[in-house]
């Protein structure tokens, strides 16, 4: 049942599909792919972590970025969510499936587990029953990922790499046991004038665009939108020369246009000053500033 739900299959993200983050890729990278380069070299003192927690406002880029290190490392991934992880499907209760979860990872290293949104196994939302549940799968989590952190060489001398990859919105939420033991906390924040610069183009790749459009100004404009946000922007603003072409025509008349008639309409500033109407920034400043302050207390330099 595990290995079907969480061997994750999907299609190739790339490092270049996410927008700025560098230092956060480049953690990622050396966490994931480095010790399995130099294996030697990365003992005793020189050991890097194995466990890492990215945070930050929702819509940054976290679970982008684990579904890159899924297709960029070359590590068996295993895309788990706090539901899978929760389920009752399996007889001897969660412990069992957090259990297997860490065997199956250790039997295909070198491997990546990400756990998604883990802030969800540590809130008491629900119903009792549910609560419950989510404390015995962290208490197990907490013993595997012990395991992990300390584990070295298997009896054959190679070491057996997983790393582990944890996401969250709301890091506060995360209680202190699970936090002290991911090593490494790295803030993924709302993308900066050049982050943003980067965003359109990348959503813009595959899309004409007229000589009207200044990308330095839909970024200038986009101050405090999240990377979801601005790609919301992207979106409605090159789907208004569609609606444009498309306005007035009966669904004949649509169905017998062109198609290259449609692509060739290019996105216009026109279309980036609408869609700034249509679309809101999401992430509000008290958000941001939660985020700050526990970046500042428990964030890793
Ligand atoms: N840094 C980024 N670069 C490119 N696209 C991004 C970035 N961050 C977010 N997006 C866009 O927003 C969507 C949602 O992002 P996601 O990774 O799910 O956010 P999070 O997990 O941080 O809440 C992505 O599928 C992608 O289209
Ligand atoms: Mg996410």
């Amino acid at each position: 049942m595990l290995e079907r739900h969480v061997l994750d299959s999907t299609p190739g993200v790339r490092w270049a599909d996410v927008a700025g983050l560098g230092e956060a890729k480049q953690v990622l990278d050396e966490t994931v792919v480095l010790p399995l380069m130099m294996p030697e070299y990365f003992q005793g003192i020189r050991r890097l972590w194995k466990t890492v927690l990215m945070f930050g406002p929702p819509g940054t880029g976290k679970t982008l970025l684990a579904k890159a290190v899924a297709t960029e490392c070359g590590t068996t991934f295993f895309n788990v969510s706090p539901a899978t992880l929760a389920s009752k499907r399996c007889d001897e209760g969660e412990r069992v499936v957090v259990r297997c979860l860490f065997n199956l990872a250790r039997a295909y290293a070198p491997s990546t587990i990400f756990i998604d949104e883990i802030d969800s196994l540590c809130t008491s939302r629900g119903a009792s029953g549910e609560h419950e549940s989510s404390r015995r799968v962290k208490s197990e989590l907490l013993v595997q990922i012990d395991g992990i952190n300390n584990s070295s060489t298997t009896e054959d001398g190679q070491p057996k790499h997983v790393a582990i990859l944890a996401a969250t919105n709301t890091p506060w939420d995360i209680d202190e046991e699970l936090r002290w033991r991911l090593e490494k906390h790295i803030y993924i924040p709302l993308p900066d004038f050049q982050s943003r610069k980067e965003l359109i183009k990348i959503n813009l790749r595959n899309v004409q665009i007229a000589a009207d459009v200044k990308i330095d100004e839909v970024a200038w404009r986009t101050d405090g939108y999240s990377a979801h946000d601005l790609t919301n922007v992207c979106r409605d603003a090159s789907m208004e020369g569609l609606r444009r072409k498309i306005a007035g025509k009966t669904r004949d008349e649509i169905k017998n246009m062109a198609k290259d008639e449609i692509e060739k309409e290019p996105v216009t500033m026109r279309d980036f000053a609408e869609a700034l109407g249509n679309v809101q920034k999401s992430v509000s400043p008290a958000d941001i500033e939660k985020h700050n302050k526990w970046m500042a207390e428990f964030g890793s330099a």
